[in-house]
């Protein structure tokens, strides 16, 4: 294997039990989404060689220039660092690439000098979820499984959908049958998944449904506890230092729902510093919405577990969980690293999403809770002007479009108390004469108070 570099950066890899006192390990090639044993989360652990890491680097660079699909996806270009799948058996749609934007505007907004944006949104389905999706449905293809399954109205459901189609697997969606706005279900439609609206059923109803069905051989889970979709978000943070030239930033800023990034971006840190790619980790830092903060509330406490929060609330739909699959692992990566956790409430996403828009960027409003908690970090005095952060946006801007248009007509409430959101920087569309002086009033800012 070590001729096409898949077995390169180590020798072993398997399944193990993120439970201290259990760390069972199991072959990669077992269908398991939780341990056996103890029922923890599972996650891949290697036993990593020593590799020059100037040889590294350069290989992942030269794969830049290739016309082969799998260097010119933003995820098997880094495969060393992957559980070892056959390339015949990939499934990509060249995902990953993903932009670094210096921040203007935004950064003004928080208070800092030097703010970035990678934006994970323009992926092919519009989320960083396709990272991960890439990994996992390959590794289905590994286990000859080949229906597709997850519990979802999101950003899960849509890309799971659209690499069945790609692998030419069956897709089953289950949802909800009420308090789901269909809108974000489109694109599993559109990418032909068959999409089960479950009668009477709530969201843990359908998440226990899907899991007993994983226990068929044909079936494989693409819900968070899936193992193989941390290993390709991992990519995420290789890929970022690709673009700064390998030179650590000082912070790092995740929205936190089930924490799957917060613990794929802390296991990319620990496995490029014992390979000696990096020596220092950049500080992680975990925003969550106020009406769905179980991991904030732990930290403010001090406490070593999570709470979790049996009806959480929140308009940034992506991260309104209550009872995160990785709890532990962010846990570790806030006490690794020295970053923050906290809550922001649901005007200060808004107005932090509109901020991000005016940058000419944009994004989906989980995205958002990153700039709403930098401002407030920085507001507390608890971050620097001068340090380099960069932010993780986490879905494009199309993916909410009624929320954004609610924010700039001023109809957007606070899920919390139901009270309008001011907007601060509102933009509604202004009714006009059909008449030219009129129209010309606009051509510059005089008219418009939100830009002054
Ligand atoms: C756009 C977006 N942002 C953030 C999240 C939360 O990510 P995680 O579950 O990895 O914390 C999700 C998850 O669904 C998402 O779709
Ligand atoms: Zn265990």
């Amino acid at each position: 294997m070590d001729e096409d570099g898949l077995w390169f950066l180590w020798r072993e890899a398997a399944l193990e039990c993120l439970n201290a006192d259990c760390r069972r390990r199991y072959p990669l090639t077992e269908k398991l989404f939780a341990c056996p044993a103890c029922g923890e989360v599972l996650q891949i652990a290697y036993e990593l060689r020593e590799r020059a890491p100037e040889a590294v680097r350069a290989r992942w660079r030269e794969r830049r220039l290739s016309e082969d699909p799998l260097d010119q996806s933003g995820v098997w270009r880094f495969r060393e660092c992957l559980p070892p799948i056959a390339p015949e058996r990939v499934v990509t749609l060249r995902e990953g690439n993903t932009p670094l934007y210096r921040a203007r505007f935004a950064a003004q907004y928080a208070g800092v000098h030097h703010l970035f944006f990678k934006h994970l949104g323009f992926n092919p389905t519009g989320s960083f979820k396709d990272y991960g999706m890439t990994v996992a449905v390959s590794q289905a293809r590994v286990l000859g499984a080949h229906v597709l399954i997850c519990a979802s109205t999101g950003n899960t459901s849509a890309s799971m959908a659209a690499y069945a189609a790609r692998a030419g697997m069956r897709a089953l969606v289950l949802i909800p049958s009420e308090h789901v706005a269909l809108g974000k279900v489109a694109q599993a439609l559109e990418y032909g998944a068959v999409t089960l609206q479950v009668r009477g059923a709530s969201f843990d109803t359908v998440l226990h449904l899907v899991r007993e069905l994983s226990a068929r051989p044909e079936v494989y889970l693409l819900n968070s506890l899936n193992p193989f979709r941390i290993e390709g978000q991992k990519t995420i943070f290789i890929e970022l230092l690709d673009q700064l030239g390998w030179e650590v930033p000082d912070h790092l800023v995740v929205p936190g729902g089930n924490l799957g990034n917060s613990a794929a971006l802390f296991k990319a840190m620990e496995e490029l510093r014992r390979l000696g790619l990096i020596a220092r980790f950049p500080k992680l830092t975990i925003v969550q919405a106020q009406g769905a903060s179980p991991l904030a509330d732990a930290v403010a406490r001090g406490a070593k577990r999570i709470t979790p929060v049996p009806h959480p609330r929140t308009h940034a739909t992506a991260i309104r969980i209550g009872h995160p699959v990785n709890w532990r692992r962010a846990l570790q990566a806030l006490e690794a690293t020295g970053g923050f956790c906290l809550a922001v409430s649901e005007a200060e996403i808004a107005d932090a999403k509109a901020a991000i828009g005016r940058d000419g960027i944009g994004c989906e409003p989980a995205s958002a809770a990153t700039v709403a908690g930098i401002k407030k970090l920085r507001d507390e005095g608890k971050l620097a002007p001068t340090e380099t952060i960069v932010a993780l946006l986490t879905g494009h801007l199309l993916k909410d479009p009624e929320y954004t248009l609610r924010y700039h007509a001023g109809q957007l409430e606070d899920a919390l108390t139901g009270r309008r959101i001011g907007g601060r920087l509102a933009n509604p569309p202004i009714p006009v004469e059909p008449r030219l002086d009129a129209i010309a009033q606009y051509l510059y800012d005089e008219g418009l108070p939100h830009r002054r």
